[in-house]
């Protein structure tokens, strides 16, 4: 197993460019089964999950290349409309064949995606959307079995604003019989990014970034060539870098009106959030102020940053709160950071950090994608040396991350 050996106390200078969105990438991948031909995606991250979405459409029969941030889809020998058990356990996300699959064969048998980490991660909604648009839908083996001769339009309604629930059905409704109403939607970029994917292939999609998305399914779609947006939880961690480290990153190909929540916030403690023609530029200020989040569906502050913004709270001038009001155990990182000499309680999603002057480095372990990250900055901060074990959850989100840190001045090396 690879881990990152990193030396703290360097404040980080420089530039950083950041990579496609990982979150927008996995749902154009799957988009692409909707059409016949080759799908041409621009900005994709080489990252373990990207390739793992790919391995799976290769396994269905369709062809898949990423070559210099260029991915090729080509879904034409597409027919074996199965995500195996061994693929979608190493990643959920594997889910959104499930809608494209539907819609496009009218059959998919889909491993049901297991718990992780953070939480149980239930696809309920995905399963009800289909299901109210037609599909017959079986569980049988650890597999969901979704059958319709022609999905049809539908009004569909969601409890929580779900990702990859909505990123699910937007698909499915592209092609289905009639008018779909997403209500409730989620709002975040790379809904956003998707529909202009699907609107690329001819979809006819209305709303999307709103709570209200409309879908007039058509009866084709064709390939599209798109640019995945750039990578707005990438943008976020290296601004929590130049924060954490008293530094001064200018975050380049990041979109700043993406990152709203995050900027406020990191402001109020005290960092310089500036947004520039490049992207943004960040700079740390000293100790940081002690500052509540409570994390929300976008635009709220992104439970994918909350680690994050943790490690930062470690080492404010006060007490702060937060609260993880979207998965049930996203603390994971909290027993490592108090390896680190941090001070935090949490009870159920509401953790209290009580700021510490300063972290030590020590041995800590990665148990899911954003606490590694969260581990990283944690340790670019402490005074002396932190090993971070198994670091394949980094590689999950982030393309080359210690490569970039090192060109930031950090002292950080992977080992074997
Ligand atoms: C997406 O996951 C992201 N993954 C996650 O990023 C992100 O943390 C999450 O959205 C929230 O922003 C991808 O886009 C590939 P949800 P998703 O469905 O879609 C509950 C990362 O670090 N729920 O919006 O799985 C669910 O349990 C990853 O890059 C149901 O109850 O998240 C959760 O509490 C981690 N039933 C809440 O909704 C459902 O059918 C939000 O989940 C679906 C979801």
């Amino acid at each position: 197993m690879e881990k990152l050996l990193i030396k703290g106390g360097v404040p980080l200078k420089g530039t950083v460019t950041i990579s496609g969105s990982k979150n927008a990438s996995l749902p154009a991948i799957a988009a692409a089964i909707l059409a016949g031909g080759k799908s041409v995606l621009r900005g994709v991250p080489a990252l373990r999950d990207v390739l793992t979405m790919g391995t799976l459409l290769e396994q269905m029969g369709a062809r898949f290349s990423l070559e210099d941030s260029l991915a090729e889809i080509d879904t034409a020998g597409l027919k074996n409309p199965v995500a195996p058990y061994e693929l979608v356990k190493t990643m959920r996300a594997s889910v959104l064949v499930l809608g494209p699959l539907a819609a496009r064969y009218g059959r998919a048998k889909v491993s049901l995606p297991g718990g992780c980490a953070i939480g149980a991660r239930p696809i309920n909604f995905h399963l009800m959307g289909l299901e109210k648009m037609g599909a017959k839908i079986e569980l049988e083996g650890g597999y969901v079995i979704a059958k319709a001769r022609r999905l049809k339009g539908a009004s569909l309604y969601f409890d929580l604003p779900t990702v990859t629930g909505t990123e699910n059905l937007m698909m499915a409704a592209a092609l289905a019989k009639g008018v779909t109403i997403l209500e409730n939607a989620a709002r975040e970029p790379e809904i956003v990014d998707l529909a202009e994917t699907l609107q690329a292939m001819g979809a006819k999609i209305e709303g999307a970034g709103g709570s209200l998305i409309e879908i007039e399914g058509v009866d084709e779609l064709k390939p599209y060539s798109h640019q995945a947006v750039p990578d707005r939880i990438e943008a976020a961690t290296f601004a929590v870098a130049a924060a954490i480290t008293g530094g001064d990153i200018l975050i380049k190909n990041a979109r700043p009106e993406h990152l709203d929540a995050v900027s406020i916030k990191l402001r109020e403690t005290g960092a310089e959030v500036k947004k520039t023609p490049a992207g943004l530029r960040v700079k740390g200020d000293g100790r940081p102020r002690s500052v509540n989040i409570t994390t929300m569906p976008y635009p709220g502050f992104p439970t994918d940053v909350q680690a994050q913004f943790m490690a930062l709270m470690c080492m404010a001038d006060g007490n702060s709160m937060i609260n993880e009001t979207v998965f049930e155990n996203r603390f994971m990182h909290v027993p490592e950071l108090k390896r680190m000499g941090a001070d935090i309680e949490f009870q159920g999603g509401v953790a209290t950090v009580k700021g510490v002057p300063a972290l030590k480095g020590a041995q800590v372990m990665a148990t899911d994608l954003r606490a590694s990250a969260s581990l990283v900055l944690a340790a670019l901060a402490a005074e002396g040396e932190s090993v971070v074990h198994r670091i394949y959850h980094l590689d999950r989100g982030y393309e080359q991350m210690e490569k970039k840190l090192v060109a930031l001045g950090a002292q950080a090396e992977r080992i074997k």
